[in-house]
């Protein structure tokens, strides 16, 4: 299939395209829908199959849109940090920027610059390590929570309650100590939004569907009730002079620029900072228990390693870093179930990569879940072996074969949190639960805002 900009083109842009760069080898697929169909069953898959098939640039038909998936690592480079200027994030998040509002996740130029710098601080590693018997405690409540569920001997589906775990440690590093009575309230309106938020649809066939006026009552309504919770915490911060959590955090940065944040904007960049973080980490908890369920051989050292280096007390700043196999299994885990599984960019302006043509207004796609199934950096790209993270295995890699948390100057600023909250629960959880995935019950994954398992990830928990 040509192009659809090729069959259009002008006289002026033959001449043009006659000396440009080649464009990229890929699937034709079909008439009118491109490669649609095979999309929609399953974008990851596909993927993997074009970029094993193509090479590391691959151009595709997303209906009739020409379309570039980027997955060897000299070419991410190049993407996300050579010709960073040449592209924007994604036009297509902005439907998500109804729920998020202008925050650092979405935002462009000047004000991206001010809300990174802004932010920045919240997340310095000795900020962070200081929050670290909170973060324990935290978990600790969950735990105890789940007890009741564990005692009743039935399996049952832990993702909503590793969801919860991450919710609430979120939610105290964003808005503070002091407003940790907002958690609920938060959980609870993000429990209803999760309900209505619509899903892409699945089938080539499946457009997206018109919301019902319910759901769209229900949606605002839920809105409506997030503004007010993080509102709230925004006037109490103001009134208390806080300097506690990310919130505390752009106050001071507030003073000391001398020019007031607008109310609105606070809330976007809470919120952004909110919705980035706590589905990523969850879904991290909730796929690495259920590998290790399926080898018990690594799940035993993990076990050990914890019960050696912890003795039964929480993670603190001298331990952590000793956790290296349960840090090892959070990366491999991340490799095999990146949360972003996939992320884009727009070219603004016509770009050559890797020797081929991009021309302005494309999508280019780089796909985590692709680049880290990529034989020639991980060989049984299948298999779970947290050992490839050992340095002299590293070492070997190029360092853009494993992104799950992006690169370049967009690269995940909580990527450090994350990392620590995520030692902190499994930690929690090794001194205290053995996970079993439930033998009837069959997972599969599937994307959504993160890659989740399909119907829920259904296991026996036994007290240790
Ligand atoms: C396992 C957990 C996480 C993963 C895998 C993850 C992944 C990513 C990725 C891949 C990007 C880059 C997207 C792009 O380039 O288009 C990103 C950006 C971002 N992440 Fe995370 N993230 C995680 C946790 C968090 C947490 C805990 C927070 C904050 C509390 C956070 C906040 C952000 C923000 C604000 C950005 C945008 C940064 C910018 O554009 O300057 N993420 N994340």
């Amino acid at each position: 299939m040509n192009s659809p900009d090729a069959a259009s083109a002008t006289p002026a842009e033959h001449a043009r395209t006659a000396t440009r760069a080649p464009d990229p080898p890929g699937p034709e697929g079909a008439f009118h829908f491109g490669s649609l169909a095979e999309i929609r069953d399953n974008p990851m898959d596909f993927y993997v199959r074009i970029s094993q098939k193509y090479g590391g640039i691959v151009r595709f038909f997303y209906g009739k849109k020409a379309t570039y998936l980027v997955s060897e690592p000299d070419l991410i480079k190049e993407l996300l940090i050579k010709h960073r200027e040449r592209y924007v994030k994604n036009e297509r998040y902005k439907e998500l920027q109804r729920l998020i509002g202008e925050g650092l996740l979405l935002s462009e130029g000047e004000v991206w610059q001010r809300q990174r710098t802004s932010s920045m601080p919240a997340f310095r590693r000795e900020r962070i390590h200081a929050q670290l018997p909170v973060i324990a405690q935290l978990v600790d409540e969950r735990l105890d929570k789940w007890q009741a569920m564990v005692d009743s001997g039935e399996p049952f589906d832990t993702e909503p309650h590793f969801s919860e775990i991450s919710q609430s440690l979120i939610c105290d590093f964003i808005l503070g100590t002091e407003n940790r009575d907002l958690t609920e309230p938060i959980l609870e309106v993000l429990r209803r939004l999760m309900t209505y938020w619509p899903t892409p649809p699945r089938t080539i066939l499946g457009g997206y569907k018109l919301p019902s006026p319910k759901t769209v009552r229900e949606l605002k309504g839920a809105l409506a009730d997030l503004d007010d919770c993080f509102y709230e915490a925004i006037r109490r911060a103001r009134a208390s002079n806080q300097e506690d959590g990310a919130l505390g955090v752009l106050l001071q940065h507030e003073h000391e620029s001398q020019g007031r944040y607008e109310d609105q904007e606070l809330r976007d960049q809470l919120v952004t900072l909110y919705m980035a973080g706590f589905e990523t980490s969850a879904s991290v908890a909730t796929w690495l228990f259920y590998r290790l369920s399926l080898q018990p051989q690594i799940r035993d050292r993990v076990y050990a390693e914890v019960a050696s280096v912890l003795d039964g007390s929480p993670p603190d700043a001298e331990t952590l870093p000793l956790l290296d196999l349960t840090k090892r299994s959070i990366q491999e885990t991340m490799r095999l179930y990146p949360p972003a599984y996939n992320f884009s960019r727009i070219a603004v302006q016509d770009d050559v990569l890797g020797g081929y043509h991009i021309p302005k207004g494309a999508m280019v796609i780089v796909a985590p879940w692709a680049t880290h199934r990529l034989t020639a950096y991980w060989p049984d790209p299948e298999g779970f072996d947290p050992d490839r993270f050992l340095p002299e295995r590293n070492a070997k890699r190029p360092g853009m074969a494993y992104i799950p948390f992006g690169a370049g100057h967009r690269v995940c600023i909580g990527a450090g949190l994350a990392t620590v909250q995520l030692t902190v629960t499994v930690a929690r959880f090794c001194q205290r639960y053995r996970l079993d995935l439930e033998p009837a019950h069959h997972v599969r994954h599937v994307p959504g805002t993160v890659m989740r398992p399909e119907n829920g990830m259904v296991m026996r928990v036994l007290s240790i």
